[in-house]
């Protein structure tokens, strides 16, 4: 049940504290990366978590990891935050024959699995392999939402023959899903560097058997190391499928299809408005990046899903991106195509681009390095070419307008975590009053009205108490928070979210408890001689404070 508490000393201004909690007129906290999507029913958060269990947990060898894969579950690639992105690569290998990428499937390929259950079946990259490519984990961030953009859609978004002469010739990578009967319609591909998959779902069996090793429903053999089926013989002792439902009936792959698909997306603050995006339309990027996306309402979609506007910054099309080319031909995508990344988490990410090419620094350097790497050729020529045009302003208001990618409300100091020193410049931001999207201060103004108050101030409250925050703390007792006290101007210089000047209202109430009575009393004998019952200021606990408390006895 919702607790309601006071937050000021009117009574004018309550809160309701809950899980789905409103501020600053009615606007809703924006999910942290990570959370699970708002609006789903209890059933569907209780399969959120349970997922979000099930892919963090290591599969062993005796329940069929491996022989071959790259780690033992989910979480230890997709780390950042759980389900998100990650800094650990994986390779790609096979040959280029004249031009044409074969995968050496016969050694194993194209994805390498650099760990084995025992030594003598661990594989290596084959000495005839020609082109070895390496790929960054990327982040399963609002997956049932992506899942849910219609086919049609992105389909609406190619152009193959560049018929608009624009230099830019996205097309939809066409692809099967593991799940589909082979006489199925084909489905657009939105998921992987190259738009290699279309639903959750089968990527969570190509994940499970290819990174580790653990047969399933949708794929039901093993992969041999380096192609071997001697060695697989003698390295896979647990029989296939290994992945089985569980007492309530759920397998791993459903299970982890649950919470990627329940993930909510992540949050950009501020929500609009920024000239950084009005740059970034300007010199193109919005070409690919496509800002907006609304979700399907057919096909029994969950209410959190259905019909719901998301703004993950992709076209989920697949680009000639020139030097960028990793050799790969995957499915359709050819060796130098990729699929548009979403950029809905950029300003955590680091390394950035599919190889990791702009890893390190500053936020803004790993941008211009990852823009830079869209040229000189291929599609993302031309943009690249307007940006290292920018003047000085523009060019700073396209970084911070990226960098509202990904952040939370209220988190100034973008350390992905709110607490007192955001407060201080939220109370800063309220003597300066007034604000605008490309002001710091708007990051701040959560209603969006372009002023920094008491309304932006009890979003403050959900999101501090959202960190798990003690937002009640009313150090004088006089029924406004000390959060708010100090949002109202009172100093506090040690930054413990305690005004430094509270005068307690009721002092001989040592126990907070809102009286004075005899759990003070007792409290102050047991401490007779020492500071800490001292009321009078004089270094010791004694007579004087004694009178005192039996003077100020009964409610404060
Ligand atoms: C060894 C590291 C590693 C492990 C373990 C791993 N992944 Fe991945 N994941 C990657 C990489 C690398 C990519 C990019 C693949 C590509 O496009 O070639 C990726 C991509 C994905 C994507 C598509 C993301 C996108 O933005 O389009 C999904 C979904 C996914 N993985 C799910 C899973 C699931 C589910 C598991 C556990 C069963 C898992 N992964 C285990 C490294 C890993
Ligand atoms: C032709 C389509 C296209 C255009 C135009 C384009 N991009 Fe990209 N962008 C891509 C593709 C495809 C990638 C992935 C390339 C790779 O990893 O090799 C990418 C990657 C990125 C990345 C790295 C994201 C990550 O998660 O690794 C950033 C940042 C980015 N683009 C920003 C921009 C900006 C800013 C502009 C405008 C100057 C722009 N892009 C224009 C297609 C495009």
């Amino acid at each position: 049940m919702a607790k309601e508490m006071t937050l000021v000393g009117s009574g004018l201004l309550s809160i309701c504290i809950a899980a789905t909690a409103l501020a600053g007129g009615g606007v809703a906290l924006q999910p942290k990366a990570g959370d699970p999507l708002l609006g789903l029913t209890k059933g569907q958060t209780a399969l959120f978590w349970a997922g979000r269990e099930a892919y963090a947990t290591p599969f062993g060898p005796e329940t069929g990891l491996g022989p071959v894969m790259n780690k033992s579950n989910c979480q230890s690639c997709h780390s950042n935050p759980v389900g998100g992105w990650g800094s650990i690569s994986v390779t790609r290998f096979g040959i280029d024959n004249k031009g044409e990428f074969s995968p050496l499937e016969e050694l194993g390929g194209s994805l390498l699995q650099s760990l084995a259950v025992s030594d003598t079946c661990r594989e290596i990259v084959p000495p005839e392999a020609t082109v070895v490519a390496s790929r960054l984990t990327n982040s399963s961030m609002a997956f049932g939402l992506i899942e849910a953009i219609p086919d049609a859609a992105i389909a609406a978004g190619e152009d193959p023959l560049d018929a608009d002469g624009d230099g830019i010739s996205g097309r939809v990578h066409w692809v099967l899903p593991l799940e589909s009967s082979p006489t199925s319609p084909l489905r657009a591909g939105r998921f992987g560097w190259k738009s290699q998959v279309a639903t959750v779902l089968s990527f969570s069996g190509d994940a499970t058997r290819n990174e580790m090793g653990i047969t399933n429903a949708l794929i039901p053999t093993e992969t041999a190391p380096n192609g071997d089926m001697a060695l697989l013989g003698m390295c896979d002792t647990v029989a296939d499928p290994e992945d089985h439902a569980d007492a309530e009936g759920f397998t791993f792959l459903d299970r982890v299809t649950h919470f990627q698909r329940y993930l909510a997306q992540p949050p950009q603050t501020p929500r609009s408005g920024m000239s950084g995006e009005l740059v970034f339309n300007a010199i193109g990027c919005n070409a690919c990046h496509v800002a907006q996306w609304t979700t399907g309402s057919t096909g029994g979609l969950e209410s959190a899903i259905a019909g719901k506007t998301i703004r993950p910054y992709s076209d989920f099309l697949v680009h000639d991106m020139g030097l960028l080319a990793d050799g790969v031909q995957e499915g359709d995508a050819n060796e130098q195509e990729f699929r548009t990344p979403t950029l809905w988490n950029l300003r955590t990410r680091d390394p950035m681009l599919h190889n990791g090419l702009a890893s390190g620094g500053e936020f803004a350097d790993r941008v211009a390095i990852a823009i830079n790497a869209h040229g000189p050729f291929g599609e993302g020529a031309a943009s690249a070419a307007a940006f290292a045009k920018l003047g000085t302003l523009q060019r700073q208001q396209l970084i911070a307008f990226l960098d509202s990618l990904g952040r939370d409300e209220f988190d100034f100091d973008g350390n992905r975590f709110i607490d007192t020193t955001d407060l201080k410049t939220l109370a800063q931001c309220r003597i300066q009053g007034s604000t605008n999207p490309d002001d710091p201060c708007a990051i701040g103004d959560i209603n969006q009205d372009n002023l920094v108050d008491i309304a932006d101030m009890q979003g403050f409250l959900l999101a501090a108490q959202r960190e798990g925050l003690d937002v009640t703390g009313d150090c004088d007792g006089d029924g406004t928070v000390d959060f708010v006290e100090i949002f109202n101007g009172a100093p506090d210089l040690d930054l413990d979210g305690v005004p430094d000047n509270c005068a307690p209202a009721c002092p001989a109430d040592l126990t907070n408890d809102g009286a004075v009575n005899g759990a003070d009393l007792a409290t102050m004998l047991n401490n007779w001689g020492t500071a800490v019952a001292d009321l009078n200021g004089d270094g010791t606990t004694g007579g004087a404070d004694l009178a005192m408390l039996l003077g100020s006895w009964g409610p404060c």
